[in-house]
């Protein structure tokens, strides 16, 4: 059991008795503050005390209103967890039940079994904030983009958590008489606060963040909650710098708040703190991030470590016994901010030096601004669908590091060198018998834009030999926490280079139905390119995933090319007839209904493109709701 002594301790107190303002008053009227290098200003007895420490700052509301936000995140994740155990255990129990069954025969899983569920998707799981509109981005100018908006679900978590946050500012001693009593309350809320939400902040900011596989919450959901909870940690910390201003100005006017911030070290380290923190904000909107992104990325990284460090020496300066009571929670920040930041060098040490040597990389320039990357791994890695890494080039800015779909990955074994792929009977995980991995290359489409992507694309079609060898380094595999197993049919819509995330589902599933490991029995496949050419981005890949077994029962393949430099040719590229070829842009509403009618089993679309393909499918996939089949929706997107 917690004792008054704990609790003492917990908020911050050393003495039962200085929990009344009046003493620590009269100490502070007559003792200069230890930190102070000049004499301290007359202060006046109703004022003064209310511009620093605890003194008129109400902590145990303070720790209550710590408590609920703890309480409310930590309800939400588990809330989430007990959910996402029911689906793993649902998915599981279909996956068993019909990876023995034929397409036809999975009657059970293709109808609803609850007939709330296909409103409930239509109307919070899948839907947009509004009628359509999700992760299409909004774009005043070719140059200039706004960001796109949350799904209504991300909105209603976003609401409560910043609401709850606005409200627990207000609840305050509004009959205090003295009003620079009242404004010590609102500094003390609001910093407490705005610590405490420095927490989930960092956790959400690390692409190395535990609860994304564990939650099946994407890296980009928790970066919009990152994104949000950073605008409303700046925002108590201004209030908290502005409530300390008001009494400090009132007690000795403008003078004597430059005075404390440049000699006193719990004012000016929070006062730096804070420029650092608002800084942040005025860098962070969508339009400056995107045109800037690297610039961001670093100038942010270094305003967050100044404003991180400025509030541990606030902390610690503080003229109270031990310190304020937020020192324990700063140190958890740079703790977990430090085990994000080695768990990445522990991947990329891993991944990329064995006794075999380093990783190298083969960049080939293709047709359509893009380059095919092959990275060499000197040892085995485990690749799921659906992954990505972020890659390093020696020479080409090897400071930055973007992500990348694996689009595909081989292995080698020993005692034989054969690649998997024509061992066509293996999944892609199991070795084949008496051997043992011992490499993977993992290959990526890269398109290019105007920065990093850019300067690899030239140097690769300026090199002499057609395609350019270098050092690389390969930090993953990350993600991959959306298997598609125990579904029955599979529809996958891809945008240009969303093909990369597409193409490592398609032959895991045709493996895993040819050796009844995964119930899918129909994958549709939908590429949208802007011209033929683009098709030989994954050549290669595609003619193995031509030639596995069944392939022609289970997978149709449907090319739209929107912008063709040269006149269509045949639009029908294989002789089954399940390759097909065909101008414009897809009829989403219409495919999909087709898809629904030939329903096998229970059925998942899955999207990955640019944001408009992604909330056209969306928007067809909640028409779909309702008919009385199981479909599920799946996007791959991400918005920085
Ligand atoms: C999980 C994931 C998988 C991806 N897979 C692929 C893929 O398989 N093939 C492919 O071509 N593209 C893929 N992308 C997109 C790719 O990461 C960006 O296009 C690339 O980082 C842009 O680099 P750049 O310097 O040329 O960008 P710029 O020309 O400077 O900017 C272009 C756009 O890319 C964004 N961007 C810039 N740097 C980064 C970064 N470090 N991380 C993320 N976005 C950034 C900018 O916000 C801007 O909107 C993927 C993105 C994610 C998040
Ligand atoms: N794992 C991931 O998160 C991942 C992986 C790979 C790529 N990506 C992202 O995917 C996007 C792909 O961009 P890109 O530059 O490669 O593609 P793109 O060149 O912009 O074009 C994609 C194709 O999709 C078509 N298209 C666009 N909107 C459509 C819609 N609403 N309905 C039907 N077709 C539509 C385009 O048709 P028109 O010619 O008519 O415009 C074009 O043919 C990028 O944002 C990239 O970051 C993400």
């Amino acid at each position: 059991m917690r004792g008054p002594r704990m609790d003492h301790l917990r908020l911050g107190i050393a003495d039962p008795d200085i929990t009344f303002p009046d003493v620590l008053l009269n100490q502070r009227d007559t003792t200069p503050s230890v930190t102070n290098t000049q004499a301290v200003p007359i202060s006046n007895p109703t004022i003064a005390p209310y511009n620093t420490g605890l003194n008129g700052v109400n902590q145990p509301n303070n720790m209550l209103f710590t408590d609920i936000l703890w309480w409310t995140l930590g309800g939400l994740g588990m809330i989430i967890l007990v959910v996402r155990i029911g689906q793993l255990a649902w998915a599981k129990l279909r996956l068993v039940s019909a990876m023995n069954l034929k397409g036809r025969q999975q009657n059970f899983w293709k109808i609803r079994q609850w007939s709330w569920m296909p409103s409930l998707k239509r109307s919070l799981i899948y839907a947009p904030l509004w009628k359509k509109r999700h992760n299409r981005e909004i774009q005043l100018s070719s140059a200039v983009n706004m960001g796109t908006l949350p799904s209504r679900l991300q909105a209603v978590v976003l609401s409560v958590y910043l609401g709850s946050n606005i409200a627990y500012m207000f609840v305050l001693d509004w009959q205090q008489k003295n009003k620079y009593a009242l404004c010590a309350e609102i500094r003390g809320r609001s910093g407490t606060l705005s610590v405490v939400n420095m927490i989930p902040l960092i956790i959400f900011a690390g692409r190395n963040n535990p609860l994304i596989g564990l939650l099946n919450i994407s890296f980009d959901t928790y970066n919009l909650l990152h994104r949000w909870m950073g605008r409303m940690s700046v925002f108590e910390v201004l209030v908290h710098f502005i409530a300390w201003a008001v009494v400090q100005v009132a007690d000795d006017g403008w003078e004597g708040v430059k005075h404390k911030i440049v000699y006193d070290r719990f004012i000016g380290s929070g006062t730096v703190g804070v420029v650092a923190m608002f800084v942040i904000l005025v860098l962070s909107p969508s339009p400056v991030r995107h045109a800037f992104y690297e610039s961001f990325l670093n100038t942010h990284i270094i305003l967050a470590l100044v404003a991180f460090i400025c509030t541990w020496i606030h902390c610690v300066s503080a003229t109270v016994h031990g310190g304020l009571p937020q020192i324990p929670w700063v140190l958890a920040i740079f703790v977990l901010w430090g085990a994000e930041r080695f768990a990445r060098v522990i991947r990329l040490a891993y991944a990329n030096r064995s006794s075999r040597g380093y990783t190298t990389a083969t960049v080939e320039p293709m047709p359509g601004d893009a380059c095919r990357v092959t990275m060499h791994l000197p040892r085995h890695i485990a690749v799921k669908p659906g992954q990505h890494a972020y890659l390093r080039f020696a020479g080409l800015q090897p400071w930055e590091n973007h992500p990348f779909s694996i689009a595909w990955f081989e292995h080698k074994y020993s005692p034989s060198t054969l690649p998997l792929y024509s061992r066509s009977s293996s999944t892609e995980e199991k070795s084949p018998p008496g051997t043992k991995p011992i490499s993977t290359t993992v290959s990526f489409i890269i398109g290019a834009h105007t920065g990093f992507t850019r300067q690899l694309y030239n140097s690769a079609r300026s090199s002499p030999l057609g395609a350019l060898t270098l050092r690389a380094a390969f930090e993953g595999p990350y993600a991959g926490h959306h298997s598609f197993d125990s579904y029955g049919h599979v529809v996958l819509f891809a945008g240009a280079t969303g093909i990369t995330h597409q193409l490592s589902y398609i032959r895991h599933l045709i493996n895993g139905c040819n050796n009844r490991t995964a119930a899918t029995r129909r994958i549709t496949l939908v590429w949208i390119v802007r011209d033929h050419e683009v098709l030989e981005w994954i050549h290669p890949y595609m003619e193995q995933i031509l030639c596995l077994p069944s392939r022609q029962e289970i997978l149709r393949i449907k090319i739209f090319v929107t912008r063709p430099k040269t006149a269509m040719s045949l639009n029908v590229l294989s002789t089954s007839g399940t390759v097909q070829k065909l101008p414009g842009r897809p009829n989403v509403v219409t495919l999909l209904a087709k898809e629904q009618d030939e329903q096998m089993g229970a059925m998942v679309v899955s999207v990955c493109g640019p944001g408009g393909l992604g909330d056209d499918v969306r928007g067809a996939v909640r028409g779909l709701q309702g008919q009385g089949t199981v479909v599920d929706f799946v996007e791959e997107s991400f918005t920085w």
